[in-house]
């Protein structure tokens, strides 16, 4: 069964990120000269989707123009024979099929992703969480996919978080099927440490079976008074075993001030012109014994 569609929420108000969330969505964020969600939908492109629902709010009008075609721009790049740059930017229009749902008010994720049941339909599809980069050779996504297809069960990517972080992710328990193939027993979102089943927590991707808009639409509010989704995996989870897989792969929570940093660093040591001369300004800075 193939997975062809992809959910990304990005709907939320970034206030983790004030001030500059403001007026302008943390998706938009660069990393060096790509913003935070470039990445994200790329990462959907090499799993195999080609269909992309963006589930937006007020304020993130520019998600929409990045991914638009920008006429005055190409114009401006043909007449100066900027061919490279022209490439690059009518690339990004043409990347996949894209959609657009607005969440009329941040009720929480659950209900972003209830919004786009119409447009899956009676698919399995993935949810790719904004904020999240994840580096690999074989994307986080396909993992999910893979697994997916031979499990043809709901998929959860899951890795180690430090005890400090448990109360901000959801957190599961499970059996371990293989060394990185859980089937869930429990999941929590945001759980206190004290009342944690593990210190696993899942990350922002995820591969569903269409039966969990029905379990969105039965589950209360939840943390937070917001509809969370890690209530509708655990109801999912009551008639479908649902399974967590550990990725492989590096991530970035780039909705967090030290994980953009890091992100930002590393590619920059990743990219061939800065390289060099980043590692340097790494090892020669002054900064680095006093906080001046
Ligand atoms: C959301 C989910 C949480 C998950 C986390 C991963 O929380 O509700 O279960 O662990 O993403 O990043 P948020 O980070 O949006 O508060």
């Amino acid at each position: 069964m193939d997975v062809k569609k992809a959910v990304i929420p990005a709907a939320g108000l970034g206030t983790r990120f004030l001030p500059v969330t403001k007026s302008m969505p943390k998706e938009m964020l660069p990393i060096i000269d790509k913003p935070v969600i470039h990445y994200v939908v790329e990462e959907a492109i090499a799993s195999g989707i080609d269909d992309i629902i963006f589930i937006t709010g007020r304020n993130k009008r520019s998600i929409e123009d990045y991914f638009d075609e920008s006429p005055e721009l190409e114009m401006h790049l043909s007449q100066r024979n900027k061919n490279e740059l022209l490439e690059m930017v009518q690339e990004i229009s043409s990347l996949a099929d894209i959609h657009y749902i607005r969440q009329k008010e941040p009720k929480g994720l659950g209900d972003a992703i209830l919004t786009a049941e119409k447009h899956i339909g009676d698919e399995p599809f993935a949810v790719l969480l904004g904020d999240d980069i994840i580096t690999n050779n074989k994307p986080c996504t396909k993992q999910l996919i893979e697994k997916f297809q031979y499990l043809r069960q709901s998929v959860l990517a899951v890795e180690e978080v430090p005890s400090e972080k448990v109360s901000s992710y959801g957190i599961i328990s499970g059996n371990l099927i293989d060394d990185s193939l859980y089937s869930l027993e429990e999941i929590i979102e945001k759980p206190a440490i004290s009342e944690a089943p593990s210190n696993i927590g899942t990350i922002g991707r995820y591969v569903f079976t269409p039966d969990i808009f029905d379990c969105i639409k039965k589950i209360d509010i939840g943390h937070g008074g917001e509809v969370q989704l890690t209530d509708a995996i655990r109801l999912l989870n009551k008639t479908q075993q649902v399974y967590a897989y550990r990725f492989t792969g590096n991530r970035y929570d780039t909705g967090d001030k030290l994980g953009y940093v890091k992100a930002i660093i590393d590619f920059a040591v990743k990219n061939e012109d800065m390289e060099e001369k980043i590692k340097e300004h790494i090892k020669c800075k002054p900064f680095l014994q006093s906080r001046d």
